[in-house]
């Protein structure tokens, strides 16, 4: 599987679509799987929702609910759940590639679909021109489109009273990280209040060129009148943002129709990057999403910022009671660490430390099989957090898996705290900082079996700084399907 696709919540369920191959571990003959979760933790595989249709490969897209039965595709009064996605041909003697917008509607809560017979709904004869993202605008009473002409590295909006007839509105870009050979993918537009304003955020997924090499995700925020979006004053002049900074962290678009009672804007990422995805060595799958994250804006002393945590739900894996740390010193903290032997392979870490100064960088390691380390470094120096993933385990299945291996995200340490949240599965670790202002995911593949932590640091000035404020270690119960 690749990109999450049609992310929507409808009566009680949250669907997750997705880009996957029915007929093997790599890329191709993409088609719509689906599951669906009451709590964005425990999900239930449903059958293929949307399969390739002959030649037709059915790309990434999102899904809505149509309460108002705009497009008619409604049964006795019920809305229908609409899914808009890319159909991408490829090259024949014949004729040419092409990707167009598409429509399929489901009355049973998205167990079956059915193809508009109006399909394509937008055609303009481009070989690169995908992922459309459409949301529900109040202000204006209709339906808007973000998608991308992936090669030109524009978003391109599109507005519509019925999902089927599409006007252009404008576009958007080159912008941020847009060197070439890049493309633009996957982009999503949507909301978010700061200090009582209303702003508007524009996801655009890159490959390559992401921070950590290869593919990466990258956010505007500026406003949104209806028609155009319009870069905020205190973006970058130069660079990009990204909403994370590790390599595994791709396509990631939010999901649709959460409760305005609830008002959280979820994220999800496909954990992978095309430098190397094709040959990951687990089996006999290939992929996973990160967990769902919410996305809030901050305003910062450079310029509006996301931040991210994990959705609150996954606290529930958490094993009572958990292995806490009451505080002490940087020596006493790490001798308590290495006192806590023979953890899971499933953890949810948090750690605060106090004084944390220019002086004082240091490190937690993540131990699994013998001689292999994850290094987390907190640098306040340079102002980096690098997470080093060489001696994680196995790196020598693809090149470029081994080449990408540090990355490194900016945290500002203010009043000298940091705080660090990390979740580690049996191949992944996703580390949230500073409050979820930075977000670090990759890939690792230690050997299976127990793992510990431990606190290292070199050229300390005083061992008792940085003092540890708390350390809790949540073991994780499995959320795998039974
Ligand atoms: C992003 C992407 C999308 C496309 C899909 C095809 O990973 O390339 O642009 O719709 O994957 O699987």
């Amino acid at each position: 599987m690749n990109d999450p696709n049609g992310m929507v919540y409808h009566e009680g369920e949250y669907h997750l679509f997705y880009q996957y191959n029915p007929f093997g571990d790599k890329w191709g003959h993409m088609s719509w799987g689906h599951a669906v979760s009451s709590d964005l933790v425990h999900w239930e595989h449903l059958p293929l929702a949307l399969p390739e249709e002959g030649e037709i490969m059915i790309y990434s897209g999102s899904a809505v609910v149509d309460f108002a039965n705009t497009s008619g595709f409604g049964r006795e009064g019920l809305p229908p759940m609409v899914a808009i996605y890319t159909g991408h041909s490829e090259e024949t003697k014949q004729t040419k590639r092409v990707e167009d917008q598409r429509l399929a509607y489901s009355n049973d809560r998205g167990r079956t679909w059915t193809q508009y017979s109006g399909n394509p709904v937008i055609d303009i004869g481009s070989p690169d021109f995908r992922d459309p993202k459409v949301f529900w605008h109040e202000a204006t009473g209709r339906w808007i489109m973000v998608l991308v002409l992936a090669q030109e590295k524009k978003v391109r909006l599109y507005a519509s009273p019925d999902l089927k007839n599409w006007t252009q509105l404008s576009e958007f870009g080159p912008a941020g990280a847009s060197r070439d050979p890049i493309i633009w993918e996957c982009p999503d537009l949507f909301p978010l209040e700061v200090d009582g304003e209303t702003k508007w955020v524009l996801i655009v997924n890159i490959n390559p060129g992401g921070p950590a090499g290869g593919s990466g995700c990258q956010y505007f925020v500026g406003d949104f009148d209806g028609t155009r979006f319009a870069l905020d004053p205190s973006y970058p002049a130069e660079g990009a943002l990204w909403v994370d900074y590790g390599s595994d962290f791709y396509a990631a678009v939010t999901w649709s129709n959460v409760p305005k009672s609830d008002g959280r804007r979820i994220v999800l990422g496909w954990m992978s990057n095309w430098d190397y995805t094709q040959d990951v060595p687990t089996a006999p799958w290939r992929s996973a999403m990160t967990v769902p994250r919410s996305l809030t804006l901050a305003r910062t002393s450079e310029g509006l910022r996301l931040a991210q945590r994990p959705v609150d739900e996954l606290t529930k894996l958490r094993e009572a009671p958990p292995l806490a740390f009451p505080g002490g010193s940087f020596v006493e903290a790490a001798k308590w660490l290495s006192e806590q032997k023979n953890l899971p392979e499933l953890l949810d870490v948090e750690m605060t430390f106090l004084g944390v100064s220019e002086e004082t960088p240091f490190v937690i390691n993540i131990r699994a099989g013998v001689g292999e380390v994850t290094a987390i470094a907190v640098v306040p120096a340079s102002g980096k957090l690098i997470m080093d993933r060489t001696h994680s385990g196995l790196n020598g299945f693809h090149v470029a898996f081994a080449a990408s291996a540090r990355h490194e995200a900016p945290v500002e340490i203010a009043n000298g705290k940091f705080t660090v949240r990390f979740l580690l599965d049996t191949s992944s670790l996703e580390l949230f900082a500073q409050d979820g202002r930075a977000a670090l995911t990759d890939l690792i593949f230690p050997a299976p079996g127990e793992r510990s932590i431990s606190l290292s640091s070199e050229g300390l000035k005083a061992l008792s700084v940085p003092k540890v404020d708390r350390i809790t270690i949540h073991k994780l119960k499995s959320a795998a399907p039974k």
